[in-house]
């Protein structure tokens, strides 16, 4: 099994793409901490991973508390090997319709919660120097923009961005940082648009029933990205998979 003995935190694991990497991980053999707010979803995971699972209340955007979290883990795991930030917020907006409080949460979680989560753990790896993988779920729109997406977008090139000077640093301390970029995938998120003018004009869901099954099936499922996490998360050491690009042959950027 190829994570066997690591200690995995999958931060977003309650739903979509962090889920399917938490069951992954579980699956290769690492001791997994599966955190987000929704505990009840959290709960019904670690019981599928078995008893190398183990569910931890966090809101990414609240620093305090992640802070503590991740102290606590430490404490009592001795260390984290791997971090996957999976906890992201995906919707349509057109700028015109004015959405301040989808985008405050939008901006909050994909941008100050990454930081909140990564400053936390990669601190506490490279004073431990026990080195590591920090791998994040961006987005093939950290790399292209799309209509309709542009809130969405400025968020994945901040990761992008994020990412690219953290690489500079890390590699002094034997982490490797990863950058996961899908297009669009089977998840809830794909329904949590509230601009129903964004949604029409640019979401391929937003359709006939019979065009919106094809264009639903016609997406990535969590477990290929998942199974893309795994593929960086296993490679030899000194060897950095830094940007894994995962798209439906349908919408190649
Ligand atoms: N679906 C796509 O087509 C697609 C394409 C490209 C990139 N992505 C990216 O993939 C990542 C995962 O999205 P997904 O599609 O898997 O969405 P999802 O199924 O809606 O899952 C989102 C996860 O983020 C967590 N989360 C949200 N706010 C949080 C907070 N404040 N604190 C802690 N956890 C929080 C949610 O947990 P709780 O609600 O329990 O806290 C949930 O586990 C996102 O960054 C998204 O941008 C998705």
């Amino acid at each position: 099994m190829a994570l066997s003995g690591k200690v995995c935190l999958v931060v977003g694991a309650s739903s979509g793409v962090g889920h399917a990497v938490a069951i992954r991980c579980g699956k290769e053999g690492a001791t997994v901490v599966a955190c987000s707010r929704r505990m009840h979803l959290l709960n019904f995971l670690v019981e599928e991973i078995g008893s190398n699972a183990t569910a931890v209340h966090m809101d990414v955007t609240d620093h305090k508390e992640v802070l503590d979290k991740v102290n606590d883990i430490f404490e009592k795991f001795g260390r984290i090997d791997i971090l996957v930030y999976a906890a992201g917020i995906f919707t349509y907006s057109l700028i015109k319709n004015k959405f301040f409080e989808d985008w405050r949460k939008m901006i909050d979680t994909n941008c100050q919660g990454l930081v909140n989560v990564v400053a936390s753990v990669f601190s506490e790896m490279q004073s431990r120097k026990i080195g590591g993988n920090i791998a994040v779920i961006s987005s093939d729109a950290g790399r292209v923009p799309y209509p309709g997406l542009s809130v969405f977008c400025g968020t994945k090139f901040f990761v992008e961005g994020f990412l690219r000077s953290l690489r500079l640093e890390s590699k002094l301390n034997d982490i490797v940082i990863t950058s996961i970029q899908p297009g669009d995938v089977q998840t809830p998120s794909q329904q949590w648009t509230t601009d129903t003018e964004a949604a029409q004009l640019f979401s391929p869901l937003h359709c006939p029933p019979e065009q919106c099954q094809r264009a639903w099936d016609a997406m990535l499922k969590p477990e290929q990205v998942a199974d893309a996490v795994i593929f960086a998360l296993s490679q030899p050491k000194g060897t950095a998979v830094n940007e894994v690009l995962i798209q439906p042959i349908t919408g190649p950027v």
